[in-house]
C-alpha cells in the first residue's frame, strides 16, 4: 500500500476524492489536511470528518491547516459548493472526534517519518507551501506529488485564464512550482473538465446502490444547479477524484514534462505558464496531464465508491 496524505478543501468534489481514496486498497490514507479554499479550513475539517463518518473511517486523523492565503485576501467558493461546502446537504456533524491543528507541521513530520509518502493536493497550495518553506529537506522524501489545479490549453474557471486552486493562493502555488524538489504532476482543468457526473449516472447508482445514491444526491444537487445556471452544463464537473484515480492508475492520463510557473500579479493572477516549447531553458519541474480516458475513470470511480460491478 502507498501511504498518502490528502490535502484538501472539502468541498463537494474533494469529498468524492476522499471517498475514492478510502475505497482504494492500493492507498493507505494516513491523514487528511485541510486548507482554506472552497470553504474556510475549520469548516473543511468538519466536513472531512463528516465524510470519514460516512465511510466508517473516523480512525483517520484530520488536521486543520492554513486559514488564509500567504499574501492575498481569501475568496471562498461557497457560491459553487454551498454555504456548508457540501452542497448544503447538512450531513450529520461529528462532535466526538478531535480535529488536530497545524496541518503544515503534520505534513512535514509525516514526510520525515515516511520516505516515499505520496501527497495529493486538491485545494489551494497554502499548507504545501508552508510545509515546504519550513522544512524543504523533508520534501526530498516525497514519493509522488500530485496537484489538482492549473490549466494548460483550457480556459480558467474563475478568470479567463486561471483555475480556482492556483488563483486562490497564487503565491503559494508559485512558491511550490519554484521550489519543489519533486516533479509536480499537474491534473489541471484540461483533464478534469472531461469528468462530468451527470443525473443519469446518479440514476444508474440509484438502481444499483440506493443507499449510496442518496448520499451522492444530497451532495451533488447544489453542484448540478450551479453548473446548469452558470455553464449550461447538465451534471457537474468533478475535478478532484481524478487526481486520486490517476495516482493509482497513471495510464488514465497522458501528458508531457515541462517547466511551469504560476503568475502572482496583475489581470492574469493565478495563471499557469506552461513552457511546453522550452523558451525559458529551465529544468523540468512538472508533468502536465492533457488527455484522459474519462469513461475508464468513471468505471473505476463507480466501482469503488458505490461498489457497482462495472465489468
Ligand atoms: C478546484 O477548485 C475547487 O472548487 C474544486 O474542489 C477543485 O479542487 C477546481 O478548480
Ligand atoms: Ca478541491
Amino acid at each position: 500500500k502507498t501511504k498518502v496524505i490528502i490535502d484538501c478543501d472539502p468541498g463537494i468534489d474533494d469529498s468524492l476524492a476522499i471517498l475514492l481514496a478510502l475505497n482504494s486498497p492500493e492507498l493507505d490514507v494516513i491523514g487528511i489536511t485541510t486548507v482554506s479554499g472552497n470553504v474556510p479550513s475549520d469548516l473543511g475539517a468538519k466536513n472531512a470528518l463528516k465524510i470519514l463518518q460516512h465511510a466508517n473511517r473516523l480512525d483517520i486523523p484530520v488536521y486543520q491547516g492554513a486559514s488564509l492565503p500567504l499574501k492575498r485576501d481569501y475568496v471562498s467558493a461557497q457560491d459553487t459548493h454551498g454555504d456548508d461546502g457540501l452542497g448544503d446537504s447538512h450531513l450529520p456533524e461529528v462532535t466526538d472526534v478531535k480535529i488536530h491543528q497545524n496541518a503544515p507541521e503534520f505534513i512535514s513530520q509525516a514526510l520525515s517519518e515516511n520516505p516515499g509518502l505520496m501527497i495529493i493536493a486538491i485545494g489551494p497550495m497554502t499548507n504545501i507551501a508552508l510545509s515546504m518553506q519550513a522544512n524543504p529537506k523533508n520534501w526530498e522524501n516525497c514519493g509522488r506529488f500530485i496537484s489538482m489545479g492549473g490549466n494548460f490549453k483550457s480556459f480558467g474557471n474563475c478568470s479567463p485564464v486561471a483555475e480556482y486552486n492556483y488563483w486562490c493562493d497564487p503565491d503559494a502555488s508559485a512558491f511550490v512550482y519554484e521550489n519543489s524538489p519533486i516533479k509536480i504532476e499537474m491534473i489541471g482543468l484540461d483533464v478534469t473538465r472531461k469528468i462530468v457526473f451527470t443525473p443519469n449516472i446518479l440514476e444508474f447508482i440509484r438502481q444499483n446502490n440506493p443507499k449510496e445514491a442518496e448520499f451522492f444526491a444530497k451532495i451533488t444537487r447544489f453542484y448540478f444547479d450551479f453548473h446548469w445556471e452558470y455553464e449550461k452544463v447538465i451534471g457537474c464537473v468533478i475535478n478532484d477524484p481524478l487526481a486520486v484515480a490517476y495516482s493509482i492508475f497513471p495510464e488514465l492520463c497522458h501528458g508531457f514534462d515541462s517547466y511551469t510557473a504560476v503568475e502572482t500579479k496583475g489581470l492574469s493572477i493565478g495563471q499557469t505558464l506552461v513552457d511546453e516549447k522550452n523558451f525559458w531553458k529551465k529544468d523540468v519541474n512538472s508533468h502536465i496531464l492533457t488527455k484522459v480516458d474519462s469513461l475508464e475513470f468513471m468505471k473505476i470511480f463507480l466501482n469503488r465508491t458505490c461498489n457497482i460491478d462495472m465489468s
